[in-house]
């Protein structure tokens, strides 16, 4: 992993508070709550091109410098780190420009449209000595931290298998939107649901060498009702994959925004070690988590139920304010994001062939 878009060599302020600017205020109004969760942080700025959505969130959280253009607010406001949260297509410019005017950039997923642009950010981040960050949001919840602190503690073994997962019945975002246009969003569910429930099931498995790809895509429902409606929609309504890694482990991931399932929203990863297995899953089709580990004690087999935290954990954000702050290496690192890019890269590859993919 490069030490300069992690940190550790370049990333301090000397006690400055980090002043932040926000681009696309849609999940970017999440960005501002989570920044501000940190005392030593600001957010000085917000763009976004749709003025009134700009004039809103500017007033709804009193943030000064507001621009219609992102190229404005860099040029403006002396920025420390920018969260990129804009349609997909965007991802890979703003964060060229953000880290050409010397800021960190902490980008949504997916990195980018493929995995050559998630390249070049990696590459200009290096060369700016910036950091880049993935907002892999679903890793830094109470539920997933405790279960990496498990794996962390050797509880598990060696995980050989997985399957992780996240349908929807019917839950197109946006529907005839950018989400659901190709030259936009780069792919459907797989690069907007399933990007997060395959990093999750990454970092927890440690980021093995991924080595073989197979993958299928289809669109039946969605296509369907794009017609009826006269809605755009170019991408597919549910991806699956198998992925096999350098150590021998494989991974099932799937990935829906169309499905006839029970559940209106199932999201779910599950990982079996040579220990122990874990499972984590969405509560009353929503966006509450469960976390279960199951394992043989002297002969018997043992269930354990996480207790809810009685906080929530601290937000994606804050941890990366705290690893500039502190000049340490921040989570989720840009490298991980372009793993997760060259995987769906693979996956789409394989679907459109019909054949596996060495990476
Ligand atoms: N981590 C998560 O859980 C999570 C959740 C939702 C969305 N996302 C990601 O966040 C990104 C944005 O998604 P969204 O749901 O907020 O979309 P959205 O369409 O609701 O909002 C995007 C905003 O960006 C603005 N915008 C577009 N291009 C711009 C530009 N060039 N400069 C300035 N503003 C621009 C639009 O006006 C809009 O207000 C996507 O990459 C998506 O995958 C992540």
């Amino acid at each position: 992993m490069s030490e300069s878009t992690n940190g550790g060599t370049n990333g301090g302020t000397n006690g400055r508070r980090l002043r932040i600017g926000v681009i696309g205020l849609g999940i970017g109004r999440m960005h501002i709550e989570g920044w501000r969760q940190h005392p030593q942080v600001e957010v000085v700025a917000i763009a976004d091109a749709d003025p009134v959505r700009l004039a809103a969130v500017g007033d709804q959280f009193g943030i000064p410098g507001r621009h219609t253009s992102a190229e404005a607010m860099l040029a403006a406001e002396s920025l420390d780190v920018v969260s990129v949260c804009t349609p997909n297509k965007f991802h890979k410019d703003l964060t060229l420009a953000a880290l050409a005017a010397g800021c960190h950039v902490l980008c949504e997923k997916p990195m980018a449209m493929n995995a050559d642009e998630g390249r070049e950010m990696l590459a200009a981040a290096e060369r700016a000595s910036r950091r880049l960050m993935i907002n892999f949001s679903y890793r830094f919840s109470a539920q997933s931290r405790a279960l990496k602190a498990q794996v962390d503690g050797g509880v598990f073994g060696e995980f050989y298998f997985g399957r992780t997962v996240w349908h929807r019945r019917r839950g197109m975002p946006g529907f005839g939107g950018w989400f659901g246009t190709k030259a936009l969003a780069g792919g459907g569910p797989l690069i907007d649901l399933g990007v997060h429930r395959l990093d999750l099931a990454l970092w927890l498995m440690g980021y093995p060498k991924p080595t073989w790809v197979m993958g299928a895509t289809y669109d039946p429902i969605a296509r369907e009702l794009a017609d009826k409606a006269g809605k755009t929609f170019d991408v597919e309504d549910l991806a699956t994959a198998f992925i096999r890694f350098e150590n021998g482990a494989t991974l099932a991931l799937e990935a829906s925004w169309a499905a006839n399932i029970a559940e209106a929203e199932l999201m779910e990863t599950r990982l079996l070690g040579t220990k122990a297995g874990l499972l984590q899953k969405n509560l009353h089709e929503g966006y509450t988590f469960d976390a279960h580990l199951y394992t043989e004690l002297n002969g018997a087999p043992f269930d354990l139920h996480l207790h809810q935290a009685a906080t929530p954990a601290p937000s994606a954000m804050h941890d990366y304010a705290d690893a500039i702050l502190g000049d340490r290496p921040h989570p989720a690192p840009g490298e991980e994001g372009l793993i997760v890019m060259e995987l769906l890269d693979a996956i789409y590859e394989s679907a459109r062939t019909g054949a596996p993919v060495k990476l």
